[in-house]
């Protein structure tokens, strides 16, 4: 199967026309007669793309286009919008609710087919990068939890890594590496035995040894994998301090990349106040308190200010 494609138009003959042309082809067809009845059947058919008319009673084609797009669950659903030639002022509209393609009608069948392969490659892709960023939360989730943490640790500090990231005015398309960094960062913790991580008492210099060695390992585990490897530098370099007396190479200041200095940062904080099996969270206040004694040492001085301003406002 090609694909599944969800044909919108209240004129029930050019549906009946495409249809027969896009099954021949090889898609599997599914008919809406205007907007509302396409939106209603989208969660039962998951079409892989949308070819809408305009001009449909209840809801129009750039309604139906406009709810898709900021709709989180069907955002990437391409969508191909049909008008006549003459209508430029339509396109403009459904352009700007984020309409992917147009076609003129009557529709050209050739045109047809090629923009839809395009566009169902083009969705394909996306769903394999939205499975690939699953399977990473799941692989961190499991290491947390190997790790002591009962709740959704790497989830959070990917929040208030990506909080940080935004206030501290990193540019939104870094967003992804200090977020795919914050969920990583303790991949290399899948060789410290638990008997290390979750240990009562203070650790031995071999067993510290050890953990310390968990952002070198993590680096080799996510090299081969070339879309992490701007995300290396956060893994490498989330335990280094500002003042130098970090791990593993003892980096200082500004010469340990910005992307590992907010997620250490907001690393530390989700430690501190989360539960681990041998010992309680402690209250925001006191992580606070202990993140304020740290500015300018352990960490950014101007980092850990906007990220308390972000603690105090938001959570
Ligand atoms: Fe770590």
């Amino acid at each position: 199967m090609k694909g599944r494609v969800l044909l919108v138009d209240d004129e029930k003959t050019v549906c009946e026309v495409l249809k027969i042309q896009l099954v021949e082809e090889g898609y599997n067809v599914e008919v809406a007669c205007d907007g509302k009845d396409a939106w209603d059947k989208i969660p039962d058919f998951q079409p892989d793309v949308i070819v809408s008319d305009v001009m449909m009673p209840i809801m129009t084609g750039i309604q139906l286009c406009k709810k898709i797009k900021e709709t989180h669950e069907t955002r990437f659903i391409p969508i191909v919008i049909m008008t006549t030639l003459t209508d430029r002022a339509k396109r403009y509209e459904a352009l700007e609710v984020g309409a992917d393609e147009f076609l003129n009608k009557p529709v050209d069948t050739v045109e047809m087919f090629t923009r839809l392969r395009a566009l169902i490659r083009m969705r394909r892709l996306i769903d394999d990068l939205e499975d690939s960023k699953n399977i990473i939360r799941m692989l961190a989730n499991s290491i947390a939890a190997k790790d002591g943490y009962t709740g959704k640790h790497v989830e959070r500090v990917a929040r208030y890594s990506l909080d940080l990231a935004k206030k501290s005015g990193v540019p939104e398309e870094d967003w992804n590496t200090i977020e795919m960094g914050a969920l990583l960062h303790d991949i290399g913790k899948i060789g410290v035995p638990e008997s290390v991580l979750l240990k009562p008492a203070a650790l031995t210099k071999e067993e510290y040894d050890v953990i310390k060695r968990h952002p070198d390992v993590g680096v080799e585990i996510c090299q081969p994998l070339n879309f992490l490897k701007d995300v290396l530098k956060v893994i490498h370099y989330h335990h280094e301090r500002y003042d130098g007396g970090g791990y593993p190479k003892g980096l200082k200041g500004e010469d340990i990349p910005l992307e590992a200095r907010i997620v250490s940062i907001a690393d530390a904080y989700d430690a501190m106040t989360s539960d681990r099996p041998y010992r309680k969270g402690m209250p925001k206040e006191k992580a606070v308190e202990i993140l304020t004694e740290g500015r300018g040492t352990q960490w950014d001085a101007h980092l850990v200010d906007q990220f308390i301003e972000i603690i105090i406002e938001q959570y």
